[in-house]
Parts: structure tokens; C-alpha cells; sequence
């Protein structure tokens, strides 16, 4: 997609951006990494579906610590512009999480109440560590008390489209994060 796409009101962080970022936390996480004592020295990468794809690849190229990685589906969204604020597991991961270091990739940070859940869901389950990465940070909108250990940029209060990030499921691949215009919202078609 080379041409703006109508919902975008303003292209926020280009593709450019988004790539000088990940290079630089994926090489400062590897190193955060590489400064602790870690069991078979590796560490689980649980990317949050669908959001976390093009920006969890993106950092998987730079980063430089032995990994696996498992995948999650939450659903706090039911489609629209706001989060329900009741997440649920919509599917679970398969790994043994007990005594693991795991980093979380997210897109997007908004109320934190996904992933105060997700927390406490793996620390349940004995995880040994758990960090968040975020590409997407807008500390304004929290409800609960969650930080991200690294976020690659800090916004307002604003719905964002773009790498990652839907409106209604759609436009998850444009290669930059846009402010979305929701005046247009009410009467759009795809
Ligand atoms: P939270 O639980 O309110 O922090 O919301 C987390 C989830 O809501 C993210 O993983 C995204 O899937 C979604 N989300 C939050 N803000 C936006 C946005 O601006 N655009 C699209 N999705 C968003
Ligand atoms: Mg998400």
C-alpha cells in the first residue's frame, strides 16, 4: 500500500522509524538478557495475536538471545474503538511456562488491563520472569497499575491504525502506525 489509505488521518511513525526502534530495544533487551543468570540461557518470547506480528518479526531479526517463542490470543476489543475492559483468553499458549524468562510483545498499550491479566496469568503458572515490550505505548489511558519494561514510542489518546493495528480487523498491514480518522468511522464501508 504506497497510497495513504482513507482512514488515515495522520501517519504517526513511519516504516523507517518503527525499524530504527525495534534494532535498538531488540539490542538492548538482548543485553539485558545476556547480564542475567538464565536457565539454559533462554528466553520465551510470547507474542500477543494478531497485533504483536509484523513488529514481533521485526525484532526477532535483531534480536541476539536464545529464544523460543509461543503465541497468545486475548480478545479485549469486541470490533470497535474501545477496549470492554474484561479480557479473555481466546487461546491459550502450549508451553511449560515454570521457571521460564519470558518477554511479552505487544502492539499496544491502552488501559494495561490485558496485560495486568496476562501477567498474573503466567505468573500463576510459575513463570519465573515475566517482561513486556511494546511497540505502542499511551500511558495516558491507563485503568491499572502496568508499565512495559521497554516501549519503543510514547502517544496520547488516540486510535491508532497500522502495523499491526486494526480497526475491525482490517488494516493490520499498513507499513506505518496512523492516527485513524474517526469522523469517518459512523458511515464507513469496506
Ligand atoms: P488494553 O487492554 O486496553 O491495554 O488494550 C490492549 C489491546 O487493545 C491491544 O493489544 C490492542 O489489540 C487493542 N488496542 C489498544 N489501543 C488500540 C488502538 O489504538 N488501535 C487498535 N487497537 C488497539
Ligand atoms: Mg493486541
Amino acid at each position: 500500500m504506497s497510497k495513504k489509505h482513507p482512514l488515515v488521518k495522520k501517519v504517526l511513525i513511519d516504516s523507517d522509524q518503527i525499524k530504527k526502534r525495534t534494532k535498538e530495544l531488540a539490542s538492548q533487551i538482548s543485553e539485558y538478557y545476556r547480564s542475567q543468570n538464565i536457565n539454559d540461557n533462554t528466553v520465551l518470547l510470547v507474542g500477543l495475536l494478531k497485533g504483536c506480528i509484523p513488529f514481533m518479526a521485526e525484532f526477532m531479526n535483531n534480536f541476539d538471545y536464545e529464544c523460543d517463542t509461543d503465541y497468545m490470543v486475548m480478545s479485549s476489543y469486541q470490533g470497535g474503538t474501545k477496549a470492554d475492559g474484561n479480557p479473555k483468553i481466546v487461546l491459550d499458549l502450549n508451553s511449560n511456562l515454570k521457571g521460564r524468562h519470558i518477554l511479552i510483545l505487544e502492539d499496544v498499550i491502552d488501559s494495561g488491563l490485558t496485560l495486568d491479566f496476562v501477567k498474573r496469568y503466567f505468573y500463576n503458572r510459575q513463570a519465573a520472569d515475566v517482561k513486556i515490550v511494546t511497540l505502542i505505548d499511551k500511558p495516558m489511558k491507563r485503568k491499572v497499575d502496568l508499565q512495559p519494561d521497554w516501549s519503543g514510542f510514547e502517544i496520547g489518546d488516540e486510535f491508532l491504525i497500522g502495523f499491526g493495528l486494526d480497526y475491525q480487523e482490517r488494516l493490520r498491514n499498513l507499513p506505518y502506525v496512523a492516527s485513524c480518522d474517526v469522523s469517518k468511522l459512523k458511515d464507513w464501508k469496506w
